[in-house]
């Protein structure tokens, strides 16, 4: 078979991640995939910039966009970030051109992800996500493939590593938010824009699209009912404490006879509970299905190799000839998330 040619737009953390796996374990992915697995070009702000990793041998394009319709790449890798922009444009081009996409940008699928799928489904395109939630965790796969057999009754968990780890340090050290907020910030761990760690939005966006694909909706972020835990205060935690609970910024998405119900806030959750034993940066999603009953599925949910790792089982999918539905089932086929409202007479 032909080899499967990546286009890796977005040479940050994930994508060195991403080049370094290529690179490592070419005859493990030519064996699992059946094809070969190569990286035709790549695409990024700086050429130069030393990452650590060797690019010289790659095509360069200055411009995702022109990257993305490129004859020799199969598959768009979109690792920039972003909720509209060059990132949005490079994903656009490649589902016009009939290239299929892999993304790691959970703000794009949350704002997008419907326009997206449905641009995809009528040119032949698969775009694939896992990387954009709970990071290495593959939720999606749990998701879609092994639980897709269920009626899922709720899905939860810990979905920003940032906030976790603020949060687990401030009872730790029994210092107030503010130091922690600078701790994380010296560590690298805030985003750019540190408003969407600790504002819950960025856990908000990977919430919005685990519903999408749990509950067959629309995906729908603007009905995410949103909480930060900027307002937390270490009596607030250490008062939990005493009463046997740890705070946890807790996403929750669960059907109920108004709609689906969609709340990303700080909640009490009890010590002993796998949730309430979360430490650090890890991530934990529990979903509830009515045959299975309850999964727990923990791990890193940032990071270079667990983010790539979760990139390249779905580019090892796309090599494979997959083609599952972005959100589990054809986008024409998903609800509102939110009922028509009720005429008040
Ligand atoms: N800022 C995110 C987190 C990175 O802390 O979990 C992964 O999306």
């Amino acid at each position: 078979d032909k080899p499967l040619r990546i286009g890796i737009a977005g040479l940050g953390t994930v994508g060195v991640g991403v080049v370094r796996i290529v690179r490592k374990h070419a005859k493990l992915l030519e064996d699992r995939a059946g094809r070969k697995i190569e990286i035709a070009a790549v695409s990024a702000r700086s050429r130069d910039k030393d990452r650590g990793v060797d690019i010289s041998h790659y095509d360069w394009e200055d411009d995702p966009v022109a990257m993305a319709r490129r004859d020799d790449v199969d598959v768009l890798v979109e690792l920039m970030g972003g909720s509209d922009g060059p990132a949005k444009a490079a994903v656009e081009a490649a589902i016009a051109a009939g290239k299929h996409v892999v993304t790691a940008n959970k703000a794009l699928l949350a704002h997008h992800g419907q326009a997206l799928a449905l641009a995809a489904e009528k040119s032949g395109s698969v775009l694939r996500f896992e990387a954009a939630v709970a990071g290495g965790i593959p939720v999606i796969k749990a998701l879609t493939e092994g639980l897709a057999g269920n009626e899922i009754t709720r899905v939860m968990g810990v979905m920003n590593g940032t906030c976790n780890y603020i949060l687990t340090r401030m009872e730790a050290t029994h210092q107030g938010y503010n130091a922690l907020f600078e701790e994380a910030h010296k560590l690298g761990y805030l985003e750019a824009d540190p408003q969407l760690d600790v504002g819950g939005i960025d856990a908000g966006h990977k919430l919005s699209l685990l519903s999408s694909i749990a509950f067959g909706t629309q995906v729908d972020f603007d009905a995410v009912e949103l909480e930060g835990i900027e307002q937390i205060e270490l009596q607030d935690i250490e008062e939990a404490a005493e009463m046997g609970y740890r705070i946890k910024l807790l996403g929750v998405a669960q059907m109920t006879g108004r709609g689906l119900e969609q709340r990303m806030s700080p909640c009490l959750v009890p010590a002993a509970s796998p949730l309430g034993q979360l430490e650090g940066g890890t991530n934990m999603v529990v979903i509830e299905g009515d045959a299975i009953g309850q999964v727990v599925l923990r791990g890193p949910g940032a990071g270079e190799g667990p983010t790539a790792s979760a990139v390249m089982g779905d580019v090892i999918d796309l090599a494979r000839g997959l083609s599952i539905p972005t959100f589990g089932i054809p986008a024409a086929k998903l609800t509102a998330a939110r009922p028509a409202k009720a005429v008040v007479p």
